[in-house]
This record gives C-alpha cells, sequence and structure tokens, in this order.
C-alpha cells in the first residue's frame, strides 16, 4: 500500500517536469520511484539533465537513461524532487533516513525549488520523533558526541545518540566518508535553534533538519493526493 502511495506523490511530481529542466534528483524509496518516472519519460523523448543526491541514485538514473550532471557543472537546479522522513506545515523536514542528508541538502539548497514526496504518514504536526541524523566527521567521535551531548542539555533537551551501524554491523560510512548518529530526540520544539547551534559544533558537517528549503509537498494520502506549497 505504502509503495503504491510513494508511486502517486512520485508520478504527480514527475508531470511538474518539463522540457529543459536541471533536476536535482533525491534519495530514498519514494524518490526512486521519480528518478524511475522521469526516465520513463526521457526514454520518450522529455529532455533534462540529473544531478544525483547521491551514489545510489546516480546508478539508478544512468541505469533509467537520464542525462547526468554534476553540481559543479550545472550549480543552478531549477527543480529537486526528494522525499523525507518527517515533514511539518510549514514545510521543515527531517531527512537522512538513508543517509545522504549532505548530498541532499547541498542540491536542495541549489535549486529554485525543492518538492518532497512522500506518503501522508510522514507528515507530522511536530518534528523530532524521527530519530534526528547527525552527520560527523570520524576524527574525534566521542567528542564530537560529547559536544552534541552539552548542546542539547543546553537547549534542555534529551535523547540517546545512537551511531548508525551497516547491515554488515560496521559503522555506516556516508557516499563523503562520514559517520551518522541518530539523535532520539521524541520533539523538536525549536527547530531553527537546534540547526544553527549543532552547524556550529566542530566535528558536526550536517544534519537532518532542513529548514526554508522545501517549496512544496506532494503527499499521497488513501483519499487522494494532497499538496502544500508549489
Ligand atoms: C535519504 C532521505 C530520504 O529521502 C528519506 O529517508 C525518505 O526515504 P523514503 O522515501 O525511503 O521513506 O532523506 O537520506
Amino acid at each position: 500500500m505504502s509503495d503504491n502511495l510513494k508511486r502517486a506523490a512520485a508520478d504527480r511530481a514527475a508531470e511538474l517536469v518539463t522540457d529543459g529542466m536541471r533536476l536535482g534528483l533525491g534519495t530514498g524509496s519514494t524518490a526512486a520511484h521519480f528518478v524511475s518516472a522521469v526516465g520513463e519519460r526521457v526514454r520518450a523523448g522529455l529532455k533534462v539533465v540529473g544531478v544525483p543526491t547521491s551514489e545510489a541514485t546516480r546508478e539508478q538514473a544512468q541505469r533509467e537513461g537520464i542525462p547526468l550532471s554534476t553540481l559543479d557543472e550545472t550549480p543552478d537546479l531549477d527543480l529537486t524532487v526528494d522525499g523525507a522522513d518527517e515533514i511539518d506545515d510549514d514545510l521543515r523536514l527531517i531527512k537522512g533516513g538513508g543517509g545522504a542528508l549532505l548530498r541532499e541538502k547541498i542540491v536542495a539548497s541549489a535549486s529554485q525549488r525543492m518538492i518532497v514526496i512522500a506518503d501522508g504518514s510522514k507528515l507530522v504536526s511536530k518534528l523530532g520523533r524521527f530519530p534526528l541524523p547527525i552527520e560527523v566527521v570520524p576524527f574525534g567521535l566521542t567528542a564530537t558526541e560529547r559536544a552534541i551531548v552539552r548542546l542539547l542539555d543546553s537547549l534542555g533537551m534529551s535523547g540517546e545518540l545512537v551511531l548508525r551501524h551497516a547491515p554488515d554491523g560496521a559503522a555506516y560510512v556516508t557516499d563523503g566518508g562520514h559517520f551518522i548518529l541518530d539523535a532520539h530526540l521524541e520533539r523538536i520544539e525549536k527547530p531553527n535553534v537546534l540547526a544553527s547551534t549543532l552547524n556550529n559544533i566542530p566535528g558536526v558537517v550536517e544534519h537532518g533538519l532542513f529548514l526554508g528549503l522545501a517549496t512544496g509537498a506532494i503527499l499521497a494520502t488513501g483519499d487522494g493526493l494532497v499538496e502544500l506549497g508549489q
């Protein structure tokens, strides 16, 4: 069921793609449906260029026959379509469940529009139930972890930080060669404050709070599509 909903949101987003667009291609199971839908349209003659947000998406887009570029060659994008782990009414997001948050945030920031596609279960009244991914450099992991805990304390927040592991049991390594700490916070009362202060900690590369980046969302529910923003 959920997969059909993801596909429905992705298909609607693919309808918004027009000839000549420079596209940011998101990562995750919902974004994969979008890449597949764009691939179908490209094989039918649509002319676009895509900038993938992960190596996994690059491989999929190549298989689909979507012409690809890098963000260095194509630094201004028209539209990025990506999934999310949580989205609130103000189009604030938690992303990074799939581990691609750093490239996703760089690509979204280079886009005129970012549309989030998701099944309706991702819409929340308050962010934070989904553990917040924090990408950190491996060097000094323990020191960085302690600095994050001190920051959370100072903000009156608490929650376990869990180093993400790959299925083989080793620490999960991102496309950028970093680790991810998943912060189990339950509620994020002030996303802006947390986002800006996390970015001040040496060793933190990026975090999964996407604030002011999404311009629209397409949420698929059992009752149909809900579109927010544009
Ligand atoms: C990857 C992401 C994904 O967009 C997010 O995890 C949603 O994934 P899915 O569509 O598989 O639920 O942020 O880093």
